[in-house]
């Protein structure tokens, strides 16, 4: 399994993954899309340095998504972790979590990042577990202007290295 930088080439199963009720419904984004608008977004991706969106491979084929992005690098070095989706048919066979460790790795050693946060729906149960068993933990609730309950959980890279081991 790789991360591989989100390019033209995803964008049909993005969007198939994306448009999907039964995904649309955990994304705070929950607009659908068209291959045009996923493809211009997927262009405004390129040599971004506080936007790192990925495709998950396995076996040269895509199998999720998931993104490091609204990072700050001043006065606190921090990003969001989301966009996060694994194809259903892959499901529960660890990939998020080792897709996420990935990132992880790259944000805490390689850009410094002192922490990751994520921004979880209250009702997105698997994904809140998913967080937690990494080691992210609950900071805080809010709610969005929709008036969706939202948790955010945080990691640093202390605690981050800490759980890997
Ligand atoms: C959430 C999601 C990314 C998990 O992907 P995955 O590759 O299946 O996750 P993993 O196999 O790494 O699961 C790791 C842990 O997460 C939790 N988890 C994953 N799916 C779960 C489910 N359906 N119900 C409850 N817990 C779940 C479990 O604790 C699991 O550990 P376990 O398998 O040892 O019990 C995937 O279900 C998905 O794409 N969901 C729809 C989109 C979405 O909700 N994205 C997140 C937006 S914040």
């Amino acid at each position: 399994m790789r991360l591989v930088p989100l390019g033209e080439a995803h964008a049909p199963r993005v969007i198939s993954w994306r448009n999907a009720e039964t995904n649309r419904r955990f994304f705070l984004s929950n607009n659908t899309i068209n291959l045009e608008e996923q493809i211009a977004w997927t262009q405004q991706l390129a040599g971004r340095i506080d936007d790192f969106t990925y495709a998950i491979e396995s076996n040269s084929d895509a199998v999720g998504m998931l993104g490091l992005y609204n990072i700050k690098y001043d006065p606190i070095q921090t990003g969001e972790i989301g966009r996060i989706l694994v194809d259903s048919r892959h499901r529960r066979h660890g990939i998020a979590s080792v897709a996420i460790n990935i990132l992880l790795e790259f944000a805490f050693h390689e850009i410094m990042l002192q922490y990751v946060y994520a921004n979880i729906l209250e009702q997105n149960v698997a994904s809140r577990s998913l967080f937690e068993k990494i080691g992210f933990q609950e900071k805080f609730q809010f709610q969005t202007p929709e008036r969706r309950s939202v948790i955010q959980l945080e990691i640093n890279r202390d605690l981050f290295d800490l759980w890997k081991h």
